[in-house]
């Protein structure tokens, strides 16, 4: 069933991937960015981003003509009826969400709206921005609806296509329910409620999903002191429903586009309504001691003193399965790794060009494998969960390497595979 037409704005990891998925349910849709660049290159069927399947639906929207992209939010808007707007909303430096981007567009295409259009904030936005928009474009016959995205990068597309649920928020509740249709034919559960609800719902499930990893972090570190294993434990857990079997993972600590900053815009809004939040403030520095932890291995391997020594770095993005670095773990662990005066060399299959030439990342030379990252270092830390690590060729990383120590920040390598290639495993939240 298509309705009227849809414009998006902003083609960035939520814009593109809702844009391309909303095409391929047959409603016409407009992309509008300002970078003149980026559109052309969408146009053309060039995907910047690493989602599994948004080649594919990019090329069969621009292919049905269900798709478009075009320069600027003023021309995307003309005769949609549905805007979404999945723009930016940085943090701004003191844990609030940055919505100048936002209110701007806002502004800009309040006038063009056609009567009866419906704007719909998809990206993240803290709560009460449905209200301040509504106040921005001024317009009785134009309806705000709170409409947050989960989607998990590197599985966007199957998130946005099987939805656990679709919430839609609004002080007009028959224009949430107009944009729930959108999603009909997917058969989620659909949730309507008011704006700040649905503003709050999705803080709201990212934080906590932030603080099961803190939480199991914080066991995960316990468990090396009491003699237990963070797997055995989690195995034992992760039956009870009221816990399930995911993110149940101990690693270097959650990073990513969006659980930093939508938990320290959580805090911010806490704060700004004099609301303590103490399990959300220790959620985050539970997350930073994560990272500690890794360095302190790290560093016990090498002998206590950092200064100098080689360390090799498998794995630099946020997770597995995307190419993103928007503050990954592995980053910030580098930092601090060089600020004890190591040298880096890291090896990721999405990174190719040499970060020792970007101003954010100097202290890291990339390699072109795993095994040539090793090359004459004294310690090895794998630190995002790429499955080609699982199986890697530990006797060949043997031949180039000046180490015989691994810390697996992710435990996952087979401890008998890594003693037969004679390594020694450091791992997390286990016994050595
Ligand atoms: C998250 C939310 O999952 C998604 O619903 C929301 O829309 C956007 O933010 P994403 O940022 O892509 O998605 O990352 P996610 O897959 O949630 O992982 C977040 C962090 O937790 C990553 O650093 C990951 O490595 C870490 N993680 C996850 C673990 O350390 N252990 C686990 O078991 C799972």
């Amino acid at each position: 069933m298509t309705v009227g037409k849809i414009a998006v704005i902003g083609t960035g990891y939520v814009g593109l991937t809702s844009g391309a998925c909303l095409a391929s349910l047959g409603h016409q849709v407009v992309c509008g960015d300002v970078v003149p660049e980026k559109v052309a290159s969408l146009s053309a069927g060039h995907v910047p981003i690493l989602e599994d399947g948004l080649d594919a639906l990019v090329a069969e929207g621009l292919a049905s003509g269900n798709l478009s992209f075009v320069l600027g939010a003023d021309v995307a808007v003309k005769g949609a009826k549905y805007i979404f707007l999945s723009l930016p909303t940085p943090d701004d430096g003191d844990g609030r969400a940055d919505l100048s981007i936002v209110r701007a567009v806002a502004k800009q295409i309040g006038p063009l709206l056609e009567p009866g259009a419906i704007v719909i904030t998809k990206s993240t936005v803290p709560v009460g921005t449905a209200k301040k928009l509504e106040k921005i474009i001024g317009r009785e016959d134009v309806a705000l609806v709170s409409n947050p995205e989960f989607l998990q990068e590197g599985t966007a597309v199957k998130n946005f296509m099987k939805p656990d649920r679709v919430v839609v928020g609004s002080s007009d509740l028959a224009a949430a329910r107009e944009v729930g249709e959108l999603y009909a034919s997917l058969g989620a559960p659909l949730v309507v409620t008011s704006a700040e609800s649905s503003e709050m719902i999705k803080y709201a499930a990212n934080a906590f999903l932030a603080m099961k990893l803190s939480f199991v972090n914080s066991i995960a570190a316990l468990a090396e002191e009491v003699g237990a294993d963070i797997q055995e434990i989690t195995r034992g857990m992760k039956d009870d429903p009221r816990i399930g079997d995911k993110f149940l993972k101990a690693g270097p600590g959650w990073g990513g586009s969006c659980f930093p900053k939508d938990t320290n815009a959580l805090a911010a809004i806490a704060d700004d309504h004099d609301i303590r939040f103490p399990l959300l403030d220790a959620t985050v520095t539970a997350n930073r001691q994560a990272k500690d932890r890794v360095v302190d291995k790290i560093r016990a391997a090498v002998g206590g003193d950092l200064e100098g020594k080689t360390v090799a770095l498998w794995g630099l993005t946020f997770k597995a399965g995307t190419d993103d670095l928007r503050d990954s773990p592995a980053l910030l662990i580098s930092k601090l790794l060089a600020g004890e005066g190591a040298l880096l060399r890291a090896y990721d299959p999405t990174v190719h060009e040499d970060l020792e030439a970007s101003a954010r990342n100097p202290e890291i030379t990339v390699a072109s494998d795993p095994h040539a990252a090793a090359e004459g270092a004294d310690v090895i830390a794998l630190l995002t969960e790429w499955p080609e690590f699982a199986d890697i060729d530990l006797q060949k990383t043997a031949v180039s390497t000046g180490t015989r120590t691994i810390v697996d920040g992710r435990n996952m390598l087979s401890p008998e595979a890594v003693t037969a290639a004679g390594f020694t495993l450091i791992p997390l939240g286990r016994q050595p």
